[in-house]
């Protein structure tokens, strides 16, 4: 029966949200499918992908939903939210206008999702180091305040992104 008939223990949704252009997309593309493109289109809309996996004996299902950064292409929010459990609140280390803009995003969530959802601040784009615009300490910072985790990831390089969605997945259950 092996993978076909695979029984699911739990299905997790997980939202990723930020500005355009942080690298939600090639994040989950990353994740999701190990792939990586530097002409990622501007997301319209909302899109989910899913990936099966195995915690602590259980076989999870985890659904990343991933939408617009841009206002003028996101969908209804709270559909956007609701029955999520955990959220990837993502900036570009190399702009630091995505990173001040971290806190209107959590507001918007906390606005709208679950209080128990488990957060993750990602600082992405770790890759192009030279041209940080955001100190490891102000994000490490602003995440201890608002009780989230923080990593910062490259989906180019296939840093932590892996372990940043792991370690979400693995808080939620
Ligand atoms: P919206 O869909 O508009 O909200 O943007 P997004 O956050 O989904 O950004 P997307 O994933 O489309 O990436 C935007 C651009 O950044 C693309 O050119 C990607 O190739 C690039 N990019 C994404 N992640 C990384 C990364 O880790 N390093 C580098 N150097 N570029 C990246
Ligand atoms: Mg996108």
């Amino acid at each position: 029966y092996g993978d076909f008939n695979q029984k699911i223990d739990y299905v997790f949704k997980v939202v990723l949200i930020g500005d355009s252009a942080v690298g939600k997309s090639q994040l989950l593309a990353r994740f999701a499918r190990n792939e990586f493109s530097l002409e990622s289109k501007a997301t319209i809309g909302v899109e989910f992908q899913t990936k099966t996996l195995a915690i602590d004996q259980k076989t999870v299902k985890a659904q990343i939903w991933d939408t617009a950064g841009q206002e003028r292409y996101r969908a209804v929010t709270s559909a956007y939210y609701r029955g999520a459990v955990g959220a990837m609140l993502v900036y570009d280390m190399t702009k630091r206008q995505s990173f001040d803009h971290m806190a209107r995003w959590l507001e918007e969530l906390r606005g709208h999702a679950d209080k128990n959802i488990v957060i993750m601040l990602i600082g992405n784009k770790c890759d192009m180091g030279s041209l940080r615009a955001v100190p490891t300490e102000d994000a490490k910072e602003f995440a201890e305040i608002e009780n989230l985790c923080f990593m910062e990831t490259s989906a180019l390089e296939a840093t932590n992104v892996e372990s940043a969605f792991m370690t979400v997945l693995t808080e939620i259950y």
